[in-house]
């Protein structure tokens, strides 16, 4: 059990992991902020505060609108942002539109964090999520080891269940991971996934796969299209917190995480999905997969779409700190 952990958005993510940290123990207390009047914060701690006697679990908690909730937090979780929404003609945006807005978010919480719990370990779930990752490197002048983006376990997740379904077994035989950057050009390593140790090939023909494949990687928007409103939140929530659970059991697990490259996989200075042992000091070493010639390209394409909104972030942040700049000026 940690001291504290601390979430960042009591939206549908934020919900879930608040009850499963309750349930499954992982804290002695928990901080949640959220900006939502009238204190919806508050509202989902006490929500579970008042049904904890049932469930045999203490739960402390702070909770507020700014981000003192952090205050001495051993863990962040960060989901604050808004999710994609099916647009009035029925087209679906992309993660990457949410960028702009989401971004100044981000550097609210950044700000936060340094201020109430600078030495905490933080996992990011809010989108465009590479990017999100990059912009709160930047900002909270963290450990690499110490930053992770959550979103190969989900999608991975999601390319397991799929093949589990089609090959007509359980999700625990099939083990598989899904790379790159959490958008439409992410990367199922075909090579990779296995089914009870075999070749997914031996189960399932390669056109099918085809299909499993690109129903991955459009898999959050089919359920953001299915919801009507917000996307995927409790997969993605478990998600986080297999990732959480590695590090807090220190597991070393080998866990698809959005982490800063430094030359592995050809990429320097962008946050991609690759594997990686996790355990007790966050991300412990990065792990090469050998991939196939195509699979190869793909996750260039891939990275190349991650380097392209984070090119977005910093000239956004350039923007930003002009108009600063220009305010400061207006007030001498
Ligand atoms: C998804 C969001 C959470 O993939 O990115 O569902």
């Amino acid at each position: 059990m940690v001291n504290k952990i601390g979430l960042v958005g009591g939206g549908q993510i934020g919900g879930v992991l608040l009850s499963e940290i309750v349930s499954r123990g992982l804290a002695r207390k928990v901080g949640l902020v959220d900006i939502k009047p009238p204190a919806l914060a508050e509202g989902k701690c006490l929500d579970i505060a008042e049904g904890s006697p049932v469930v045999g679990r203490d739960f402390n908690y702070s909770a507020s609108k700014d981000f003192s909730a952090l205050k001495g937090a051993d863990f962040v979780i960060n989901t604050a942002g808004v999710p994609r929404t099916k647009r009035p003609d029925g087209t679906m945006p992309t993660r990457e539109e949410l960028l702009t807005i989401n971004l100044s978010i981000t550097d609210a919480v950044a700000a936060g964090i340094k201020k109430y719990c600078p030495k905490a370990t933080v996992i990011s779930i809010a989108n465009p999520l590479d990017a999100i990752v990059y912009r709160l490197y930047q900002q909270l002048g963290i450990k690499k080891n110490k930053l992770l983006g959550m979103a190969g376990v989900l999608d991975s997740a999601r390319y397991r269940y799929f093949v589990a379904q089609e090959a007509g077994v359980s999700v625990e035989n099939v083990e598989a991971m899904v790379l790159g950057g959490h958008g439409d050009t992410m990367v199922p390593i075909r090579s990779a996934c296995r089914v009870a140790g075999m070749s997914v090939e031996d189960f399932i023909s390669k056109a099918k796969l085809k299909k499993i494949e690109a129903r991955t990687r459009k898999a959050g928007g089919e359920v953001v299209g299915l919801l009507g409103s917000g996307s995927a939140f409790v997969s993605p929530a478990w998600s986080a917190l297999e990732m959480l659970e590695a590090i807090i059991y220190d597991k070393k697990k080998i866990i698809p995480v959005c982490t800063l490259l430094e030359g592995e996989y050809g990429v320097k200075g962008y946050f991609v999905g690759v594997p990686a042992v996790v355990g007790k000091n966050g991300i412990e070493k990065i792990i090469k997969v050998k991939m196939t010639a195509e699979e190869k390209k793909l996750f260039k394409n891939s990275v190349k779409a991650v380097t392209n909104t984070c090119a977005e972030v910093d000239k956004l942040s350039k923007i930003t700190k002009k108009k600063a700049k220009k305010k400061v000026a207006k007030k001498k």
